[in-house]
């Protein structure tokens, strides 16, 4: 399986912030925001990554994580020049994929629970498609998911002003070599997009989407507003503070899965100086 990264966007919603900064970029506590949905599909063992940016953020991406091979991984780069949905990544991401399945995660999307990683590396042979529905207060904000009493889905919709649920649907996805060929039919929305929603309707219609609820024990933010970029960085630095483990280290998964060897760790901790990701990642191997 392959892995798509998708950090485009002009995220107008927290200007002036990223008036010239990528929202990708921001920290989220002490590390850059992407380095959690990276590591998200790290520990899915996805090794072949697509990074989709701006054509103007694309040098500040390649500056921060290069070709991937300090993570065991190998890193390609492409260009949205336009956002025009979501559902456009597997159209730009089309020679990547090649015939391979692909997982897209939105690059500004945090997600942190228990058995996280076997539950991703239980999606890396899906036929059809697999998503997630998790259960919001503000759901008009998100594609949602309505399910019947059995909690099958019946629908999905995109931001809708009278949501049928709670459960909006992260951005997280695992598709077959089909998505490609679903995503050129995707037809732009009211607000000139190609979504995600639609793809997954798509899927639904034939019967081959397969929702799963995350549980409480599942953490999820995304970071679009002011306010849920505060809570995620409060989250992380809570969480990391008392656990005295990192969230989104993305060496630390290479290591920990066999990416890459102690030696192969030690030349990426140069990169981090005296910071305090680089003092925990050389307490990790002196452990
Ligand atoms: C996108 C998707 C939406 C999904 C959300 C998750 O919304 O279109 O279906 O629920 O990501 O973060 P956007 O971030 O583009 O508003």
């Amino acid at each position: 399986m392959k892995g798509i990264i998708l950090a485009g966007g002009t995220g107008t919603r927290l200007f002036p912030i990223t008036i010239a900064v990528s929202k990708q970029l921001l920290p989220v506590y002490d590390k850059p925001m992407i380095y959690y949905p990276l590591s998200v599909l790290m520990l899915a063992g996805i090794k072949e990554i697509l990074f989709i940016t701006t054509p103007h953020d694309q040098d500040a991406f390649k500056k921060l994580l290069g070709d991937g091979s300090q993570v065991g991984c190998k890193f390609e780069y492409e260009i949205q020049e336009e956002p025009n949905g979501l559902a456009e990544a597997f159209i730009i991401g089309e020679k990547f994929i090649g015939n391979d399945r692909v997982a897209l995660v939105l690059g500004d999307n945090i997600f942190y629970g228990n058995e996280f990683g076997k539950l991703l590396r239980s999606k890396t042979e899906v036929d059809g498609a697999s998503i997630f529905a998790y259960p919001v207060k503000d759901p008009q904000r998100y594609g949602v998911v309505e399910f019947d009493e059995n909690k099958k889905a019946l629908s999905i919709e995109e931001k809708p002003d009278k949501p049928k649920s709670k459960y909006a649907v992260p951005g997280l996805y695992f598709y077959d070599n089909k998505v490609i060929e679903y995503a050129k039919k995707v037809k732009p929305s009211a607000r000139g997009e190609k979504e995600i929603s639609t793809l997954n309707q798509m899927y639904l219609d034939k019967g081959e989407l397969e929702v799963g609820v995350m549980t409480r024990g599942m953490s999820w933010f995304d970071t679009g507003t002011v306010e849920s970029l505060d809570d995620a960085t409060e989250f992380i630095r809570v969480l990391q503070n008392r656990q005295s483990t990192m969230i989104g280290c993305i060496e630390e998964v290479a290591y920990r899965h066999q990416f890459i060897n102690s030696n192969e760790l030690k030349i990426a901790i140069e990169k981090y100086g005296k910071s305090k990701y680089g003092e925990y990642l050389k307490n990790i191997i002196e452990l």
